[in-house]
């Protein structure tokens, strides 16, 4: 198993590309089961959770077809990737899969719009709480669908002649469920209207991508979306757009570390909340031409509350990392966790550290300390693993994590980025 070598203490300076967002280019690869044209994303990040969600969504008939990667002066690679389901060869979900991959479980929105039926294994817990799928059943029962729950799976039916657009509204704020109502509505008969949806770039991305197929979504990006259902969709050619977490974890570690890098190819209006902390954090963050530049000033950090909420509000998927520079900032500082009830699993890494933080519920209190020693740490998820690269960098002496698989679920080419600014990082693979 690869785990990765920190030596910390060095200023990041130079320009990190940000990759396209693995948030939403899984739900854009699977709006191609919507089709039987060609959809082709531009922009698709490599990472083992789009590998993953390659393999599954060719055991459902798509055919996949990858140009290669190409490079740019910056360093950035962008992958264009052709989906072409002509025919949909199995409606069924089986659980080895959907249990590796979480989002797998949103192949339910177009197997049933396309094909009026499918079987979907339950997604099962996860690190980060048990995320049910009770607003998934809801809503698409909300659209006339039959859902039963048999042996571990869902059962899915469509009535006679197709989904059905409905007025449902959201008891709770769900990026997926909101994903796969636009995708079941799209080819439902009638109008739909969505309340308490999900306003996340990733959301307005794929109403995007499903406009360009042909779908006729408006509202994506406030709470309030309308669908008004069509009879077929077509292929299209979209853009995954950037990684607002990428973003922000970099623009963290930058924080963190101290030095003058830009993240180029993304785009600071994704991730205002976040900016606006990292800002009171001490760090200066300004909007260049194609991306951001952070200048972090690494020991003069101050100290920050923050709490996780739906966009726009700060993302939970960031909390992790600001935790993180929070480890070093000048006070007590409190992070609280609205949206998953177990995502504190860096604490205790970060404990290994040096860092002081005790957990109260959902608030962690973090005592700043004025440095960080080096210690093997383990990854436990995605978020919590890069929280701990972080802070190693910014750490004194060496740092290994290990369970590295963790961060190649979401994180482009993380070392060759960090090391191009000066960090000394380093896979190791045994
Ligand atoms: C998406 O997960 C992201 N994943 C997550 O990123 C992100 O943390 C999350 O949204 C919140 O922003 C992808 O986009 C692939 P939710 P999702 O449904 O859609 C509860 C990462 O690190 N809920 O918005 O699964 C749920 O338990 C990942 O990249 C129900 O109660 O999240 C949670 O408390 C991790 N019933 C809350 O809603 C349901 O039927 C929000 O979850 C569905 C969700």
């Amino acid at each position: 198993m690869d785990r990765i070598r920190i030596v910390g203490g060095n200023a990041l300076n130079g320009i990190i590309p940000i990759s396209g967002a693995k948030n939403a280019a899984l739900p854009l690869m699977i709006a191609s089961l919507l089709t039987s044209d060609t959809l082709t994303l531009e922009n698709v990040p490599h990472l083992a959770d789009v590998e993953g969600l390659i393999r599954i969504l060719g055991n459902h008939g798509v055919d996949i077809a990858v140009n290669g990667r190409r490079e740019h002066q910056d360093g950035s690679y962008s992958r264009t990737v052709h989906f072409t389901c002509r025919t949909v060869a199995d409606t069924t979900a089986p659980y080895e899969l959907v249990s590796k991959m979480r989002a797998s479980f949103w192949v339910i929105g177009p197997l049933l719009a396309r094909e009026g039926q499918a079987r979907v294994s339950l997604p099962g817990g996860c690190a980060i709480g048990t995320r049910p799928v009770d607003l998934f059943i809801e809503g698409l029962t909300a659209l006339g669908a039959e859902m039963e729950i048999d042996g571990g799976y869902i059962n899915a039916k469509a009535p006679k002649g197709g989904l059905i657009g409905a007025r449902y509204t959201f008891p709770k704020v769900s990026v997926g469920a909101t994903h796969v109502m636009l995708m079941a509505a799209s080819l439902a008969r009638g109008t739909t209207v969505i309340g308490n949806a999900a306003r996340e770039p990733e959301v307005v991305d794929l109403a995007n991508c499903l406009n360009a197929m042909g779908a006729k979504i408006s509202g994506a990006g406030t709470a309030t979306i309308t669908i008004e259902g069509v009879t077929s969709l077509s292929g299209a050619r979209h853009r995954v757009l950037p990684d607002r977490i990428e973003t922000g974890t970099y623009a963290m570690a930058v924080a963190m570390t101290g030095g003058d890098v830009t993240l180029s190819g993304t785009d600071i209006t994704l991730l205002d909340t976040a900016i606006e902390a990292i800002r009171r954090a001490g760090a200066e963050v300004s909007a260049v031409e194609g991306g951001i530049r952070v200048i972090g000033h690494g020991d003069q950090i101050r100290p920050v509350d923050i709490v996780t909420e739906p966009f726009p509000g700060f993302p939970t998927d960031l909390q992790a990392q600001f935790m993180g520079l929070m480890t070093r900032a000048n006070g007590v500082s409190h992070v609280t966790e609205t949206i998953f009830e177990n995502r504190f699993m860096h604490v205790q890494e970060l404990a290994r550290l040096g860092a002081k933080i005790t957990l109260s519920g959902q608030t962690a209190r973090i005592e700043g300390v004025t440095r960080l020693r080096g210690a093997p740490v383990m990854a436990t998820d995605l978020r919590a693993s890069v929280s701990l690269v972080i802070a190693g960098l910014a750490a004194e002496g060496e740092t290994m994590v290990s369970r590295v698989y963790h961060l190649d679920r979401g994180f482009e080419r993380l070392e060759e980025k960090l090391t191009r600014c000066g960090a000394i990082v380093e896979r190791i693979s045994d």
